[in-house]
């Protein structure tokens, strides 16, 4: 609780300076708005038909702003390729995103999974994004959502990358999705399954669905004390059923020192990245991530 609570207020105190500086993010009005009440804003600054849309998610306590200011390598590769960038802001259960409740775990189940993917919709749309290039990232809680966004909307999203997160419905159940509504042990690492349950969990949020599952880059840090480890190995299990990826090999010292590469199956659908010493959040890779997703 005192980790959290630190992290929480260090967290609060970073949103409440970048919110003075907003660069070109712009909050938008005219989106489905809904079906909960969560706020939109964007960057576009090379409008270009066809391009790839990022979804990016704040992790708790945070904002938009805060979240698009510690994401400048996204902005300039958004400038030089032309990607439309998504900053979705949650201000409920301390602006953490619900990935608990059966609302958010079900496709077009009525939660904040939902209002994301509309917000999707109007993108594509309003700024001519390409509907089958559309990819999401996000830390902390913006990581879990990531996963929850992964699992219930195969439809939307080509690939995920997860950091220091949780996989798909760990919190399911869970009073709420933040440090202090979470009654789930899941966090802690006390939520272990088989691979398949894991993977028959994510299968469960959309069934009937047949079609591609989107490729993921998980990213997570061996001292993380809020996150614990343990969800990744959870996470890399719900994955490697999901996309039928087993383990191939570990990669030393990649993408840097002290970084250990998981490759699963040709490393084309699925990877993990086990920062060692590494706590809660760990860095942005924007490069690997952008060229794993293959834009
Ligand atoms: C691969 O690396 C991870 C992270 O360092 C480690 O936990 C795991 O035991 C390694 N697996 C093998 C087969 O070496």
């Amino acid at each position: 609780m005192m980790l959290n609570s630190l992290l929480f207020s260090s967290l609060t105190a970073v949103s409440f300076f970048s919110s003075l500086s907003s660069g070109s993010l712009t909050l938008v009005n005219d989106w489905a708005k809904g079906p909960t009440a969560i706020s939109m804003y964007v960057s576009v600054p090379k409008p270009t038909a066809g391009a790839p849309i990022i979804v990016l998610l704040h992790g708790c306590g945070e904002s938009a702003a805060a979240y698009y200011a510690a994401s400048r390598a996204y902005e300039t590769a958004a400038q030089q390729k032309g990607y439309i960038l998504i900053y979705p802001q949650t201000t409920f259960d301390s602006h953490c995103w619900d990935v608990a409740t059966a609302k958010s775990l079900k496709h077009d189940g009525g939660g904040d999974s939902q209002s994301i993917t509309n917000m999707v919709k109007y993108a594509v749309t309003k700024y001519n994004g390409d509907a089958k290039k559309v990819f999401v990232t996000g830390s902390s809680s913006g990581g879990m959502m990531t996963s929850v966004l992964c699992g219930a909307y195969p439809d939307v999203f080509a690939g995920g990358a997860p950091f220091s997160g949780v996989g798909y419905g760990c919190l399911s159940g869970s009073k709420g999705s933040s440090p202090f509504s979470d009654t789930s042990p899941c966090t802690k690492g006390g939520v272990t399954k088989t691979s398949k349950e894991w993977g028959d969990l994510v299968r469960s949020a959309f069934t009937g669905y047949t079609g591609q599952r989107p490729k993921m880059s998980v990213w997570h840090g061996t001292a993380d004390g809020i996150v614990k480890p343990h969800t990744y190995d959870e996470a890399m299990k719900q994955w490697s059923d999901v996309l039928a990826q087993p383990f191939a090999k570990n990669v030393s010292n990649d993408p840097q020192a002290r970084y250990t590469k998981m490759v699963y199956g040709d490393g084309t659908q699925l990877v993990g990245y086990v920062g060692a010493g590494v706590g809660h959040v760990v860095p942005q890779h924007p490069k690997q991530v952008l060229e794993f997703w293959g834009i």
